[in-house]
């Protein structure tokens, strides 16, 4: 029990992150081009440490000359345990223009990786005039950014969203895995001779959905690597949205059209959301405070429920 009010995240789509290396201009306008509703141009990972200079270089080009459209433009930037990132910062936003909206972060590992980060850009942004205010996003990738995930989720009044890393992730718990995100193969239980997966994510993106949700920040599921395999997309983009993730990355344009699918709720969802919103309507006036609905219960908390979707599919949709 809390009088806190829980925080509102920001109001923005965020069903699909897609990403592209700095270092493959051939992408940019195609990226741009995509129904992805946040774009995340990369400096980190899918660069080579030889073309960390000239990734940097396009991606300042990219953002001024390329028309992003309404798209949440957003950069990773190498991580704090690099000599790369500080340069990164401070040349993107001295020599990129407004459009630029958000700053990822990789690799965060306790709130004070947000505070560097978020002193540097006020500095930059001080010294350059700039009038929008940069958002910051992270990535959970490590043992350490999922132990302290509340105080990183708390850290700066900037950060809007907050990704689980599968990859570095697995690597950094010492996971038994080469696998990015889904099923994992001796991750089950067995009764009877029968086998039943189960799904080694949950924890830690249900710890990252409850660290997010406290203080209004955006939590999104993060990277798929098999791209050839849309059912195991599906099914882990289904679980995060029932889990209360708000979002997925794309690694490969594949993946854009079935996270829009997963993360906008669908008619049924929205349909049955708003008969329960009409039956609780119902029972007030007759002043109830629960009633029956298709042989179930509805009551109060029905309502926050169905508001969920309802208020979700309303800020995609727009109507
Ligand atoms: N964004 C937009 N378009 C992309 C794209 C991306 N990330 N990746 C590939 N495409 C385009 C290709 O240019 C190609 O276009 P065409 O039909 O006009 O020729 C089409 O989609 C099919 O691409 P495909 O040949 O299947 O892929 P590829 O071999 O060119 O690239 C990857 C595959 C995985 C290397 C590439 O998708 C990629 O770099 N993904 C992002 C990796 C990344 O940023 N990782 C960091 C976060 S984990
Ligand atoms: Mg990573």
């Amino acid at each position: 029990m809390s009088f806190r009010l829980q925080p509102t995240p920001p109001a923005r789509p965020n069903r699909c992150q897609l990403f592209g290396p700095g270092s493959r201009t051939a992408l940019f306008e195609k990226m741009a081009a995509s129904a992805a509703d946040v774009i995340n141009l990369d400096l980190e990972d899918s660069v080579a440490p030889s073309d960390k200079d000239q990734a940097r270089k396009n991606i300042i080009e990219a953002i001024n000359d390329v028309d992003w459209g309404n798209k949440h433009l957003s950069v990773r930037i190498n991580g704090l345990d690099t000599p790369y990132w500080y340069r990164d910062v401070v040349n993107i936003l001295e020599q990129a223009g407004d459009r630029i909206d958000q700053i990822m972060i990789p690799k965060v590992g306790c709130a004070g990786d947000i505070y560097a980060v978020d002193a540097l850009v006020t500095a930059v942004e001080a010294a350059k005039a700039r009038s929008k205010p940069i958002a910051l996003e992270v990535i959970i990738e490590s043992a350490a950014g999922i132990a302290h995930v509340e105080e990183i989720a708390a850290a700066s009044p900037r950060l809007q969203a907050m990704s689980l890393g599968a990859a570095d992730f697995a690597a950094s718990m010492g996971m038994q895995t080469t696998g990015i995100g889904g099923t994992q193969e001796n991750y089950y239980m067995t009764r009877e001779g029968a086998q039943y997966w189960s799904d080694p994510w949950h924890w830690a993106q249900a710890a990252i959905v409850a660290a997010c949700r406290t203080h209004g920040v955006l939590p999104v599921d993060g990277p798929f690597g098999d791209f050839s395999d849309d059912e195991g997309f599906r099914a882990q983009a289904r679980r995060s949205a029932t889990l209360g993730m708000v979002g997925k990355w794309a690694i490969h344009p594949k993946q854009i059209a079935l996270a829009n699918e997963v993360f906008t709720p669908s008619e049924d969802q929205v349909s049955e959301a708003r008969d329960i919103l009409a039956a609780m309507a119902d029972a007030k006036a007759k002043g109830e405070g629960a009633t029956v609905y298709k042989g179930r219960l509805v009551d109060i908390a029905s309502i926050k429920q169905a508001e969920v979707i309802v208020k979700q599919y309303e800020m995609i949709t727009g109507g």
